[in-house]
């Protein structure tokens, strides 16, 4: 995160510091309780896609998160009719204002408003500016350049220079370019701004554009990209893609949650407005969170960064029913938004011969994109009307006759007239509930749907749902759980924590994954987990006995192609724990293997913006290891053992 990879922390760090004792193969601890992996019996098959990603717009993940616009309102539409966070800031004799003008405008239909300069008097070496702070702060690196653009035209008398640039709260200059004249047309201006290499990471400055002469001069869409993940234009946060890639995550659930649905259909993501040209996509009020998107990050640039980040995407469609409580009723009514699904598979899909592929293709991605998966709705458990199950089997029937390979996910156990494929289902709970259930899915139906976790996360025991801090204790709750999930990988298939991110100065949900603020992100204690796990298990579980051992949870894994052999044990007990750890059906232990524990002073401990790295994972080298030995187990811990073993042939 800051200057350091998650996965070297994770993988690579030889520590000196000791999380748990060194496995002994004979000692005075042979009475201790006995945890035996079998290697001669099979367990589940693992899916591949088990662990994966949920991504909503909430807490500014998107715009003021991983999108990495840094011009916070540039539609100038945020907050009618005011315009922060833009501000003018007139120094010396100046006299100007600022406002929101709807005449003329770039488009009427997606950027209805442009932000009005009027100076009536300047005087030379007093500039008129105007500013964006960007969202909550705009990050300003060393030997970096920005590619900055605006919509701009001048009335009368008002024919330029504007000088554009990048200045700290205290008025200092990192980068600046000159526009020698602005024509009375809207006209798209584009430049670069670089900044010398002498300066300190910094995220208290603004964006200016400063005038020298009276008249009128009217801006939109004003827009500053730092370097993007690929350099792709429009793109993507580039810290915040490494911490996920750090995840090795193998899916994406787009566009999420509550943000998918709205608070009315008239709010929900409507994907057919989030294409194009950015001076044609109106945005829209997202009510489901209370702040307006975008869409910058439109359905395009979500498909693209699921292949960024070599994942496959769980493409979540509207079915219907929003968060208020209104729903479409299946019928007449509910066609077009059956249509709009086929239409949004196609148009992540279909060939550029088909009209929405053909779309695709004209925005510059002509090859289609692999859906395996769609999911009709979020949470549709919440309509009490009894409706899902008819808008369900609607959806169900034309996806399927259109799109037979496509897997159909209900977010919802009423959808009985059709049989999903997945099941989607959330948990937050506290750490205690998720450390006593890790034998959930023990007992389901292995006739019912397979289950994908959409979401899930600890919150601290008292705290309201979608409040909690990120504490260890937290992500041992989630570890213990996480154990049984993997355990009973026949059913459970995918399984995502959520939320994903937070910008710090904006949270609307706690506890999330990796938080932010302009310049700099970190992982809670769970994102470690969601490492640790993710990194570490192989294509098949190895059955464990017993199956409880007081407060330690566990699951065992192998490579079926090869010895790697994988145990991971989490101690969500405030003591130590010993255990004689027996592998059975093996021929040998290779000498050597790795141990990685999570764990810290206290289950209340976190990480932060200023002690990013506070809680994280050690990994050590274990040596002259045997198909027995002790381990003592530090209590709020995870422990990963990744060994080399030689199962016994069969
Ligand atoms: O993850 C936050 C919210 O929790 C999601 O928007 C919703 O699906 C769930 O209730």
């Amino acid at each position: 995160m800051r200057r350091w990879s998650r996965t070297l922390l994770a993988l690579g760090l030889l520590c000196a510091l000791m999380a748990g004792s060194p496995p002994r193969s004979s000692d005075a601890s042979s009475r201790s309780p006995t945890l035996t992996l079998d290697l001669g019996r099979s367990g589940a098959h693992i899916s591949p896609t088990l662990f994966g990603l949920m991504f909503e717009e909430i807490n500014h993940s998107g715009d003021g998160g991983i999108y990495a616009e840094l011009i916070a309102n540039r539609a100038m539409l945020d907050n009618p009719p005011a315009f922060d966070p833009w501000a003018l800031q007139i120094t010396g004799q100046a006299t100007a204002s600022l406002d929101l003008d709807a005449q003329d405008p770039v488009n009427a239909r997606a950027l209805p408003e442009s932000l009005r300069l009027t100076i009536s008097h300047v005087t030379p070496g007093d500039p008129v500016d105007i500013e964006n702070p960007g969202y909550l702060g705009l990050p300003v690196r060393p030997s970096t350049t920005y590619r900055a653009s605006f919509y701009a035209r001048s009335g009368a008398g008002f024919a330029g220079p504007l000088t554009v640039s990048l200045q700290s709260s205290s008025g200092h200059v990192f980068a600046s370019v000159s526009v020698p004249k602005i024509g009375s047309a809207w006209r798209h201006y584009a430049l670069t701004l670089t900044t010398k290499a002498n300066i300190k990471p910094s995220e208290d400055n603004s964006f200016v554009i400063s005038a020298t002469h009276t008249g009128k001069v009217w801006f939109s869409l004003v827009s500053l990209f730092p370097p993007t993940w690929l350099d792709r234009p429009n793109g993507m946060r580039v810290d915040l893609m490494r911490d996920l890639l750090a995840l090795h995550p193998t899916f994406l659930r787009i566009p999420g949650g509550n943000y998918l649905e709205g608070q009315t259909a008239a709010t929900r993501f409507i994907w057919k407005n989030t294409l194009g040209d950015l001076a044609a996509r109106p945005g829209h009020q997202d009510d489901a969170w209370g702040y307006r998107s975008t869409d910058g990050l439109g359905l395009l640039e979500y498909l693209q960064w699921c292949e960024d980040l070599h994942v496959v995407p769980i493409l979540a469609v509207y079915a219907g029913y929003s968060l208020g409580g209104d729903y479409i009723a299946a019928g007449p009514a509910l066609r077009p938004y059956v249509q709009d699904a086929l239409d949004e598979i196609q148009y992540a899909t279909g060939s550029v011969r088909t009209p929405w592929g053909a779309r695709r293709a004209a925005a510059g991605h002509p090859a289609p994109f692999t859906i395996p998966y769609v999911e009709i709705g979020n949470e549709d458990f919440f309509d009490q009307s009894g409706s899902y199950d008819s808008r369900f089997t609607q959806f169900h029937d034309a996806i399927r006759a259109a799109y037979p390979s496509i897997k159909l996910i209900a977010t919802s156990t009423d959808a009985t007239s059709r049989t999903p494929d997945l099941l989607d289902l959330h948990f937050y709970e506290t750490p205690e509930w998720f450390s006593g259930h890790t034998g959930y899915f023990d007992s389901y139906s292995r006739g019912a749907p397979k289950v994908m976790v959409g979401e899930y996360a600890a919150r601290t025991a008292g705290s309201p749902i979608g409040r909690g801090d990120a504490t260890l204790g937290n992500a041992i709750g989630e570890a213990a759980w996480i154990t049984g999930l993997e355990r009973n990988a026949d059913v459970v298939t995918m399984a995502s924590y959520a939320p994903l991110f937070q910008n710090v100065n904006a949270s609307q949900w706690s506890p999330d994954l990796i938080s932010y603020d302009a310049l700099n992100s970190y992982g809670s204690p769970s994102y470690y987990v969601q490492q640790l796990f993710s990194l570490n298990h192989g294509d098949l579980v190895v059955p464990t006995t017993p199956n409880a051992n007081g407060p330690l949870a566990y699951v065992a894994s192998r490579d079926s192609h090869g010895t790697a052999t994988f145990l991971t044990v989490v101690n969500s007990g405030s003591s130590t724990e010993v255990r004689r750890i027996v592998i059975k059906g093996a021929v040998s232990v290779a000498g050597s293997g790795t141990v990685t524990v999570l764990t810290s002073g206290s289950p209340d401990d976190v990480n932060s913006l200023d002690d990013p790295n506070n809680v994280h994972p050690v990994t050590r080298r274990i040596e002259s290891i045997g198909l027995s030995f002790s381990y003592t187990f530090r209590p709020n811990s995870v422990t990963v053992f990744r060994l080399s073993v030689k199962p016994e042939r069969r």
